[in-house]
């Protein structure tokens, strides 16, 4: 049996072990080399912020956050849905949060997005009449862009028009407003927002087709004495097949076209998945195979995926004159949304850091392709 005073002393030592260990963790994320730091000569280095981040719920992610990155992109927060919920409503609350944030731990902030046919607010799904439509449209970018007009870098003006085959996507804005809508969003973005970068930003915009239409979609824009200052290309590849060839391609035809180039949503998908992109309303269904590394990553795999974050790094410094900005899709594994789609509930090891934000050898690649 153990005397009071023993279990007091017990206490106070494993108080004290427990102490040390909180202190090590700030200390050991203090001895990770910085990637905004290594990179502060050629572009900037960028995450996306979910909404505990933003709230700075737990001050060691946020200490790392700030060491780390020094660009954000709002993961879901200023998405229609969430920050124009009802006809006249807007609710700006955690929007304003990430520019106070930015402000504070010097970081700045890309607008993450104006116009995209998905997370729309629901009240969209009732509305059959065209004027209607165009109201919401120009009121929701007058009133969100001119917001943050000079708090923020940038916004992401229009994601996600295009088709794979590089034509315009069928959404209700294609519908109601016609072909003009992206040249429209961003006429009003840059009336709302002249001192806020304008971009686009699409995935698979690498790809040949899709990167044509693209393109095609960029000229109209210019051709339109519109401003368009970059273009997105969101980096949401597969480990061992990252497109190297279609990227530098792309950095090259975007960069010729006078904008500013960024990978705006990178991460490296490593569990099994039968096609490529983004689209959100693509799901797959889970089986015995689909769900493989429980248990941890296996040595292969995660070498070729230290493999593809240098390679990519290299071609991204070789075209520093026209990448601007590299934005992770989160700030490491365990916050990633290749957990739950297409399939719910997997793990997955897409980014440079893992469930502890400790550095995987994908990020010590990363650093030494810096030097
Ligand atoms: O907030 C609700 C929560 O209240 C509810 O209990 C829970 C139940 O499913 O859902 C929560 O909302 C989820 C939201 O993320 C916040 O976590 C949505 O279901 C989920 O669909 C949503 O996913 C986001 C996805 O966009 C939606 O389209 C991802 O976090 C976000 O990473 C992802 O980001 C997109 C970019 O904006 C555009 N490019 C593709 C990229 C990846 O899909």
């Amino acid at each position: 049996m153990l005397s009071n005073k023993s279990i007091t002393s017990l206490s106070t030592a494993l108080l004290l072990l427990i102490n040390v260990a909180t202190e090590q963790g700030g200390a050991l994320a203090q001895s990770i080399p910085s990637l905004r730091d290594a990179f502060k000569n050629d572009f900037g280095i960028g995450t996306a912020l979910n909404n505990a981040q933003i709230e700075e719920r737990d001050p060691q992610t946020t200490e790392f956050i700030a060491r780390q990155f020094n660009m954000a992109t709002p993961e879901n927060i200023m998405k229609s849905a969430l920050i124009h919920p009802k006809w006249d409503t807007y609710n700006f609350e955690l929007a304003d949060k990430l520019v106070e944030f930015g402000k504070k731990h010097k970081i700045k902030i890309n607008g993450h997005t104006l116009i995209w046919h998905s997370q729309l607010p629901m009240f969209i799904r009732g509305i059959k009449s065209q004027d209607s439509i165009r109201t919401f449209f120009t009121d929701h970018i007058k009133t969100v862009a001119g917001r943050y007009d000079g708090k923020i870098l940038s916004w992401d003006v229009v994601n996600e028009a295009l088709n794979e085959d590089g034509t315009m996507r069928k959404t209700v804005f294609l519908q109601q407003l016609g072909d003009d809508y992206v040249t429209e969003a961003f006429r009003l973005a840059q009336q709302a927002a002249p001192k806020t970068e304008l971009y686009y930003n699409d995935y698979n915009n690498e790809q040949p087709a899709k990167r044509a239409g693209c393109i095609a979609l960029i000229k109209k824009i210019q051709a339109a004495g519109v401003r368009i200052d970059g273009v997105g290309i969101q980096g949401h590849w597969h480990v061992g097949n990252v497109p190297f060839k279609d990227i530098e391609e792309s950095i090259v035809q975007y960069g010729a076209l006078g904008l500013k180039v960024m990978f705006t949503e990178l991460d490296i998908e490593v569990l099994p998945r039968n096609f490529q992109g983004a689209e959100v309303s693509q799901r797959m269904t889970a089986n015995a195979e689909s769900n493989p590394y429980t248990n941890g990553l296996p040595d292969t795999v995660q070498q070729q995926l230290a493999a593809d974050y240098e390679a990519l790094f290299k071609l991204f410094l070789k075209h520093k004159d026209k990448v601007t900005r590299v934005t992770f899709w989160g700030v490491n594994d365990g916050q990633s949304w290749l957990n739950n789609w297409p399939v719910r509930g997997r793990t997955n090891y897409p980014l440079l850091f893992d469930r502890n934000n400790q550095p995987k050898p994908a990020f010590y690649k990363v650093l030494a392709a810096s030097k």
